[in-house]
């Protein structure tokens, strides 16, 4: 490539008037990238406010057709379900997760007879259900020195295969596996073949970092107060991009439709590598400390609301992001719709 000059070259002129800079705009963002996460709780007429996610509730089933109504109606191409489990309902086998009657199972249902054009992700990790807030089981492994409990990658991925299908009989379109378990893509993969739901895709957290930034999420499923120990044996180093690479590269070898990075605006760059190596469907996901982190800007007054929801949803477009789950879809696809 060769460029001009100054002055023969001013690439101001192009910017000169809206119309030029619609023209020449590289990259978009509209409402059928957006992905929004929803918190669903029990109990009868209950929405709760996430305190460290200021504007977002938690809803019970009875909430849950208004809740997700407006969105719907705007044109959000799909959902992402997450349960706040009662605390009673959880163990350590986190075996709630397997119960055809759970709360996104009933959500599931509910949701697929009101809006059956409205996609529905269900996330697969046992964090929501089990008592000690890890993805997995955990099992005394003897030999880590002095013998300590370890998430066990292949009982896990048992555990989640029950989940998964679980889930996929209650009617979700997308697996979300979000549990970082080495194989469980393709165990996942061959439990649903074998049971027919060949049109069940799998969106594969793929690259998920082991991150600070998930710290209101933990609050909204309730799943942070006891977890015990971090998830830092199976979530990935934030110092590794690499190992992001091998990571996509299994997982699609493993049969997933399409993968994810997370957290998303402090890892653009791991969005950028993924995409140009393999060019597959890229979700990134911007993760509940974001949302944080900017609405609180936004609430001392110190950012622009009506610019800065937009600016950082078009970063990942431009970072080759194909969609973004983000809590601010619904507002964002409101704000798109008004131009
Ligand atoms: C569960 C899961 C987490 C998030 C999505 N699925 C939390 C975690 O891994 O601890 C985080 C989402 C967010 O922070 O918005 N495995």
């Amino acid at each position: 490539m060769t460029f001009g000059s100054f002055p023969t070259t001013r690439l101001r002129r192009n910017r000169v008037d809206d119309w030029t800079r619609r023209l020449v705009a590289e990259h978009t963002l509209s409402v059928n990238d957006l992905i929004w996460p929803i918190f669903i709780q029990d109990g009868n007429n209950a929405l709760t406010e996430i305190t460290s996610m200021p504007g977002v509730q938690r809803v019970s089933l009875d909430r849950l057709v208004d809740h997700v109504g407006p969105a719907a109606g705007l044109g959000i191409p799909a959902i992402a379900l997450f349960p706040a489990t009662p605390p009673g309902l959880k163990n350590a086998e986190g075996t709630e997760s397997a119960n055809p009657d759970n709360l996104i199972c009933q959500a599931t249902r509910l949701l697929k007879q009101h809006f059956p054009q409205l996609g529905l992700i269900g996330d697969v990790a046992l964090d929501p259900y089990t008592d000690h807030g890890q993805d997995g089981v955990l099992r005394a492994q003897k030999t880590l020195p002095g013998e300590i409990l370890y998430v066990d990658n292949d009982d896990s991925v048992q555990a989640l295969v029950q989940q998964a299908l679980n889930q996929a009989r209650a009617g979700i379109d997308i697996l979300a596996p979000s549990d970082m378990m080495d194989g469980r893509i393709g165990t996942i993969r061959q439990a649903l073949d074998a049971e027919g739901f060949i049109h069940t895709r799998l969106m594969s957290y793929a690259a998920k970092y082991a991150s600070a930034f998930y710290g209101p999420f933990r609050d909204a499923v309730g799943s942070g107060g006891a977890l015990r120990g971090d998830k830092k044996t199976y979530q990935m180093n934030p110092a590794n991009s690499d190992e992001a690479l091998r990571e996509v590269a299994l997982d699609i070898q493993e049969g997933a439709d399409m993968v994810m990075v997370k957290p998303g605006m402090p890892y653009l760059d791991i969005i950028r590598r993924i995409k140009d190596r393999f060019g597959m469907p890229t979700f990134a996901y911007q993760v509940s400390g974001e949302y944080a982190m900017i609405m609180a800007a936004i609430r001392n007054g110190w950012l622009d609301r009506e610019k800065v929801v937009l600016e950082s949803l078009l970063s990942f477009r431009r970072a080759g992001a194909d969609g973004i789950l983000t809590y601010f879809a619904p507002e964002a696809a409101r704000r798109l719709k008004e131009g």
